[in-house]
């Protein structure tokens, strides 16, 4: 018998204690922890930015407006929720829905980079500024990443990351969304390539 956990085994008890994070401010405003959710062997990992007042309500990552958007231009492609794991770079709600700060990012760097470790997504769709720059580790913007593979190791593993729009952004400008729709067309694709990862 083997005694190794199981990485689903693993990433639950990760969730569990993550759900007790007290790590920085954002945790006395939250109604809860949004730690992530989907299936973690799925091969496509989506990473957001923070939780909205939809998600702090809920628990789950994109249950609002955004994720409504989101969900319907994946489906378009043939991509299911049930395809996905999805999570967030910063795992509670920022008050007034503001962008997270640089200190609230690195406080909850460790929940990403352990669901990271123990999912070694082949694909990474990293969604608007916030989530490809903590992922980069630098200022490069969206808009000349958005779209184009670029390998790397991610805590480890080797992982294609693809850039994608945030859907905010999309809802904001139909240049945006039409930007949105032809990246995520291509999705399938680089899935289904098995040089991806
Ligand atoms: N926006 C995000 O970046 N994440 C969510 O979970 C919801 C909206």
């Amino acid at each position: 018998m083997s005694l190794q956990v199981p990485p689903k085994t693993r990433l639950e008890a990760i969730r569990l204690s993550a759900l007790e994070c007290t790590q920085c401010s954002l945790a006395d405003g939250r109604n809860q922890v949004v730690f992530g959710g989907g299936d973690p062997s799925a091969g496509l990992m989506l990473i957001g930015e923070a939780p909205g007042a939809a998600e702090d309500l809920q628990g789950e990552p994109f249950v609002g407006r955004s994720g409504e958007l989101l969900w319907q231009l994946l489906a378009d492609v043939g991509i299911a929720r049930e395809m996905i794991y999805i999570t967030n770079i910063v795992k509670c709600r920022p008050p007034e829905n503001r962008d997270p700060k640089r200190v609230e990012i690195a406080a909850c760097a460790t929940w990403l980079d352990r669901q990271l470790q123990l999912i070694q997504p082949r694909v990474v769709c990293t969604l608007g500024n916030f989530a490809t720059r903590r992922i980069r580790g630098d200022q490069t913007g969206i808009m000349s990443l958005r779209g184009r593979q670029e390998k790397m190791m991610l805590s480890g593993y080797p992982t294609t990351l693809y850039p994608l729009l945030h859907p905010a952004a999309a809802l904001r400008s139909t240049r945006n969304l039409k930007f949105m729709r032809e990246d995520i067309a291509r999705l399938p694709q680089i899935l289904s390539d098995p040089h991806s990862g």
